[in-house]
């Protein structure tokens, strides 16, 4: 098995945050090296914990990692389906849900997968092996607007139109060199990496990483039982975003414009972070992909 290199982000934090009642029932959404599952299973008497992850070589890792414990079910599906998925297993309540958003180091390592750009290797980018849209086919088929659309709002790249029209210009395009050397081309006067933005919106976009992060969040607000938690880690700043509002919408009550009267709050949600929570000094020297980590924990209010 392919080396395993993946260090927990915010372990202690979000584990504290995840308030685990050893008899109660956990998700993880994103198992990953099993870096927070493992520490959630230690936690856990009676209680259980559901651990989802889309990619068969995470599933296949923590299955050695975490050995024949009782109190584990590995689920090998994108967490939008955590719903589904638990119903079939006739559970309907959660205590917590965890999300560590993103990828593992051994998804950005292997080179074959195509996330990096400092490599030159298919465009591939998909969590899922099993999915069949690639980085490939939406460069090589999407019309000028939709891929433009995808650079300027998933990648916050100003000159979308202009990679876009050399991207057209260059079709087909096989490999991350062929995107790096036209982002090369326009971005040159960038400080950063000129591919950075581009390669964050087709990750995006292969993997439909916003839509399935809304899903789920809706989700786990009507499974969490009161108390529940809510424990997001993000890496970006459209991820972060979405929890934020979520969070927002979701603990703060709707009063009817004009309304005398005292309504009883029935907000979902209350957060209990203010302010994102990030990686201590310690954690950002010794893990330098903690880099752009934030925390936001919520609680289900009993309503
Ligand atoms: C940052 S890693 C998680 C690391 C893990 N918390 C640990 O401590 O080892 C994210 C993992 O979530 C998986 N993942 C990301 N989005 C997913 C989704 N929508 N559904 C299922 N798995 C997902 C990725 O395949 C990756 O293995």
């Amino acid at each position: 098995m392919q080396n395993m290199k993946h260090i927990t982000v915010l372990k202690n934090e979000a584990i504290k945050y995840l308030n685990i009642n050893p008899n109660g029932i956990y998700v993880d959404g994103t198992l990953g090296g099993a870096g927070h599952s493992s520490e959630i299973i230690k936690r856990l008497n009676e209680g259980h914990l559901y651990a989802f992850d889309q990619d068969q070589f995470a599933i296949d890792f923590a299955k050695e990692r975490l050995g024949t414990s009782k109190s584990y079910t590995l689920i090998k599906n994108n967490f939008m389906y955590m719903k589904e998925e638990l119903a079939k297993r006739e559970i309907y309540k959660i205590d917590g849900l965890l999300l560590d958003l993103g990828l593992s180091s051994f998804q950005i390592d292997d080179i074959e997968r195509g996330f990096t750009y400092l490599k030159d290797t298919d465009l591939d980018m998909r969590m899922n092996q099993q999915q069949t849209l690639t980085a490939k086919e939406i460069v090589n088929t999407y019309e000028k607007e939709k891929l433009a659309h995808i650079f300027f709002v998933y990648g916050e790249e100003k000159n979308s139109f202009k990679i876009v029209d050399e991207i057209i210009k260059n079709r087909p395009l096989e490999t991350t060199m062929d995107l790096v050397k036209i982002t090369d081309k326009i971005n040159y006067r960038d400080k950063g990496h000129s591919a950075k933005r581009v390669f964050q919106a087709l990750r995006i976009a292969v993997n439909k990483e916003l839509d399935v992060l809304e899903k789920v969040l809706k989700d786990a607000v009507d499974m969490l039982n009161p108390d529940g938690r809510l424990v997001v880690i993000t890496f970006h700043s459209l991820e972060d975003r979405i929890v934020k509002h979520f969070f927002k919408q979701e603990s703060t009550q709707q009063i009817p414009k004009g309304l005398p009267v005292m309504v009883k709050d029935t907000s979902k949600l209350e957060v209990l972070t203010r302010k994102p929570i990030y990686p201590s000094q310690t954690e950002l020297m010794e893990n330098s992909r903690s880099k752009c980590a934030k925390l936001r924990v919520a609680r289900r209010r009993d309503i």
